[in-house]
């Protein structure tokens, strides 16, 4: 039967009715809610006139059952009930009261009869440590009553509590007479201990659980240490030998190479294995100590050392006037595991020479301790730094040093030991794939031979990122080279804006209507150049599509390369229908991994076959071919679209896109992402997938993977899909994706080589000798190919013999010279390509009034304000100087980054190709 309460006495004896307890029981809640506590009978007494008499009788039956049921007292007789409630002392209580604390002198024993109290024992930093609850017919205090002891523990009321209160001569005369008390006693004592034990036994588990869990922190489920290299095989060794002693051991290499998964392996198949395994950053434990010893008023050195010392050793109650608690080192928690103290070289000169006590004794002091501390915690350090010259120096301690070197383990870093790379990457696809829930089986060869030609200068840790994020984005189940996405993150620019920051340019990349709005308005004047060229006039003087495509469009096109990278990618209508048809009626098929492999030739060729055709059928000067060259364009991104999701007309195939990739190289605008945001706070690549409707990246690319402009339209669709704000739209110095180059691309190696060939051949086919050999041959279309032939050829040529010759000293195998050429190459190649279209600008806009008035019948001849075309060679032979500086300048650049001597000189050598060609385009406008 349950404790029951006042107002059922009071309704059972018909003092009250049920309503009006339930009355007083609401009058006391408000009462309650206004911090006033009134106890029921009394509120009964106030609102209904229950006499105080009837309300007394009716508590005196309530204490009597409680004490019956209580288990001290149980077989007590009524009349010993009776009294003991008559002598009984009746305290209330209000919430939160404390009836008697640890240590007081024992001279009550209380029995809860409403409300509840807790048992507790505050511990050294004063929290509360609950031992029970009590509620009405438990008794308290017993324990100090019977040993004579102070109070064992603490009592508070959780909330407002009436006490019966027996005295101490009391209790003890009840004892006396009545044995079968004091055994009741024995058995709840008993009882608490036993429930004591459990506790200790309970917090002893949880410590042990947080130790394994803490531990666990440090799991790292796939294996770095797989492969066939001697190397490995020497490590895997070391590490049994490691494992079998319970020496320190060091660990070198560089960085990201997991020492800390190395010494992992070594405490798993030690001695230790059983206990936990914590590690401690010399470096960062520093600063996370720092943050709790608050207002720490000590400075530099000093504060470092204590950090360091309290993450290790530990320290008393009191030890410095800052801290006021206790803290444990890892020695001591870990004092039957493996400590593992990372960046060894950090430790400060006080803080080596400690440790080195320790290792040599076994024995540690905390700080403000004075005991000498016993712990069996075996200690594995890790630096990536020559501890050997840092002992030379005198920064590091040599007898610590010593100490450790006897049982040291280097790893040889991830370029020199590559034939591992497979197994490696293996097994960390194989971790990868169930939190990304794939089911990728392993990389496709090509994907691998990037794997293998990079050369990893961040080891384990670049290789990782760069194996979860190719398994996030696999569409097949072999990673392709699609999904490897090479290079280190590309260091920001000491001169970059993002221009994100502000709101306006924001809100423009994030508006619903970027950039649907341009493409309906390019779409219209396209369609109207279209009309116009099949249904106008086919004479050049009275045609405007001509100056439209050739004097405005061209040369802006070229122009906004420079300002806006590829931003006309994304409001190209060609590239909008790709788009709309790929949304809405396309059989979406996957990248056919020709197009992937070939795609670049494809549209190498491409631009060839454009420039070849522009140049046979006086494309410039004919509205009808004008016209084709432009529906053929739209033709293929209308298929692309068709048949393939996303843009793959555009990243693939698109000669002009491919063209416009390079020269967005020079820039001065970037798209990139934040990368510590992709990689850590990024859950899903909804940037390169799409969510709630809106399409992922078009280009098949995503922010986080974007090392250079190429594949990049700044169509603002990432900004769309990240909720994490991590897309970043750079201003920077122009063209410094291209000197910071870290891999270079294959496109760029095939497309700059092209492009110089077709800038060579838009400058010969005018020559007199080209019109004489297409006379008399009589086939003029098939001289000009045979002459786009011999200029392409010939620009591969010069760039191979340029590579050589420009980074003769170049130390860096893993890189091909002409690849770095290539890159070098692009600022004078674009200079060039703004001089060319300079030409057409400048001495064909003054014509559309003139034509735009013939074509519409109007006479508007004295509107025209046309330039000859010599007008054009300053600002030709300025491009072409400016554009040659900024090749020389990368020129340099990757002479003086790309070469481990340490005095590099550069020779005339080094600039002669630049300074050929650079000639050669002058001379070319020169003589034009
Ligand atoms: P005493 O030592 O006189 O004062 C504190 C009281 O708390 C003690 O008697 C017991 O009645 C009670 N107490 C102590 N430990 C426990 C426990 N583990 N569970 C319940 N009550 C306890």
């Amino acid at each position: 039967m349950g404790v029951r309460k006042i107002g059922e006495y009071l309704v059972e004896e018909n003092i009250c009715k049920q309503d009006e307890v339930q009355a007083a029981l609401e009058e006391q809640a408000v009462l309650r809610k206004e911090g006033v506590f009134k106890p029921l009978g009394t509120v009964l007494i106030d609102s209904i006139g229950v006499t105080v008499k009837d309300l007394d009788r009716c508590l005196k039956k309530m204490h009597i059952d409680i004490l019956a049921q209580t288990s001290f007292f149980d077989g007590l007789s009524q009349d010993i009930l009776e009294k003991t409630v008559a002598i009984a002392e009746q305290q209330i209580l209000p919430e939160n009261k404390v009836v008697f604390e640890k240590g007081d002198r024992a001279d009550t024993f209380c029995i809860v009869v409403s409300g509840k109290v807790k048992v507790y024992l505050k511990s050294v930093d004063d929290t509360e440590n609950i031992l029970a609850t009590l509620f009405p017919g438990d008794g308290f205090g017993e324990m100090a009553l019977l040993t004579g002891e102070p109070r064992s523990a603490s009592i508070k009321t959780l909330e407002a509590t009436s006490l019966l209160l027996l005295s101490k001569n009391y209790f003890e005369q009840l004892c006396d007479l009545y044995p079968e008390i004091s055994r009741a006693f024995i058995k709840i004592i008993a009882s608490r201990l036993s429930s004591g034990n459990k506790e200790i036994l309970n917090s002893a588990e949880t410590a042990r659980a947080y130790q394994h869990l803490v531990s666990t922190q440090t799991e790292v489920s796939f294996h770095p240490f797989v492969g066939q290299s001697k190397a490995i095989k020497k490590i895997i060794n070391q590490i049994a030998v490691a494992a079998a002693n319970i020496d320190p051991v060091l660990l070198s290499s560089e960085v990201g190479l997991m020492k800390l998964a190395l010494a992992k392996a070594i405490h798993k198949d030690s001695i230790y294995a059983q206990g936990p395994f914590l590690s401690i950053n010399a470096k960062s434990a520093a600063l996370d100590s720092i943050s709790n010893i608050a207002n720490a008023s000590t400075e530099g050195n000093l504060q470092l050392e204590l950090a360091q010392c309290t993450s290790l050793f530990g320290h008393e109650q009191d030890a410095m006037p800052f801290v006021k608690t206790k803290r444990l080192g890892v020695l001591q928690v870990c004092h039957d595991g493996t400590v593992v103290i990372q960046n060894i070289d950090r430790l400060t000169s006080n803080v080596q020479e400690q440790l080195h006590d320790y290792l040599q004794t076994g024995f540690f002091k905390t700080i403000g301790g004075h005991t000498n501390i016993p712990s069996g915690a075996r200690i594995i350090a890790t630096t990536h730094k020559n501890l050997e010259a840092l002992v030379k120096e005198g920064k590091f301690s040599k007898k610590l040093f010593d100490r450790l070197r006897q049982q040291e383990i280097s790893i040889p870093p991830l370029r020199r030991r590559k034939g591992d790379l497979k197994e490696i990457a293996q097994s960390m696809i194989e971790h990868f794939n169930g939190p990304a829930g794939k089911s990728v089986k392993g990389i496709e060869n090509d994907a691998y031979q990037r794997i293998m030609s990079y050369n990893w200068p961040e080891n384990m840790s670049e290789l990782e990122v760069v194996i979860r994020r190719a398994v996030n984005l696999a569409q097949h189940d072999m990673l392709t080279v699609e999904d490897i996405f090479i290079g280190l993150a590309p260091a920001q620019g000491k001169h970059t804006v993002n221009l994100l920051n502000f709101d306006f340019v924001r809100n423009i990349f994030s508006h619903k209507s970027y950039p649907l709005v341009l493409q309906i308005g390019t779409a219209a004047l396209f369609a109207a150049l279209f009309l116009m060229a099949f249904l106008g006039s086919q004479s050049p003087d009275e045609n405007i599509t001509l100056i439209l495509v050739w004097a405005i469009w061209w040369p802006m096109l070229a122009v906004s390369w420079f300002i806006g990278a590829r931003v006309w990618c994304s409001v190209c209508p060609m590239g909008a229908a790709n788009d709309l048809l790929s949304r809405c009626c396309s059989f979406k098929c996957n990248v056919p991994k020709f197009v992937r492999d070939k795609g670049l030739y494809l549209s190498a060729f491409g631009l060839c076959t454009i420039i070849w055709v522009e140049a046979a059928a006086n494309m410039p000067y004919s509205p009808k071919a004008t016209g084709f060259l432009l529906l053929s364009i739209l033709s293929f991104a209308i298929l692309s679209g068709l048949f393939f999701e996303r843009r793959l007309w555009c990243r693939y195939l698109c000669p002009l896109g491919r063209l416009a990739a390079i020269f967005s190289g020079c820039s001065v605008v970037e798209w990139r992402s934040n990368l510590s945001i992709c990689n850590n706070t990024c859950m899903d690549n909804y940037c390169y997938k799409g969510r709630d409707g809106m399409p992922g990246c078009p280009l098949y690319q995503g922010p986080f993977s974007l090392r250079s402009n190429q594949n990049c339209i700044l169509c603002g669709i990432c900004v769309k899909n990240c909720e994490n704000m991590s897309p970043a739209f750079n201003l920077r110095s122009p063209g410094r994706e291209l000197w910071a180059v870290v891999k270079p691309e294959k496109v760029t190696s095939v497309f700059v080589p092209v492009i110089i060939g077709t800038q060579l051949f838009r400058m010969l086919e005018h020559k007199a000798v080209i019109h004489h050999l297409s006379e008399t041959m009589g086939q003029g279309w098939l001289v000009l190919a045979g002459l786009m032939a011999v200029s392409v050829f010939s620009a591969f040529l010069y760039i191979q013999i340029s590579g050589n010759l420009a980074f003769d000293s170049l130390t860096d195998k893993t890189i091909k010279k002409r690849e770095l050429f290539n890159y070098a190459i692009i600022p004078l190649s674009f200079g060039f390509e703004l001089g060319y279209q300079f030409g057409p600008l400048l001495s064909r806009i003054g014509h559309f009034f003139p034509v735009l008035g013939r074509q519409l019948g109007v006479n508007l001849e004295f509107l025209d304000f046309s330039r000859s075309l010599g007008s054009a060679l300053p600002w030709q032979l300025f491009f072409i100087i400016l554009g040659s500086g900024a090749s020389l300048f990368i020129l340099v650049k990757f002479i003086c980054n790309r070469q481990t001597a340490t005095n590099v000189k550069l020779n005339w050598q080094n600039g002669l190709p630049l300074a050929l060609l650079t000639f050669l385009y002058l001379f070319l406008f020169i003589a034009a």
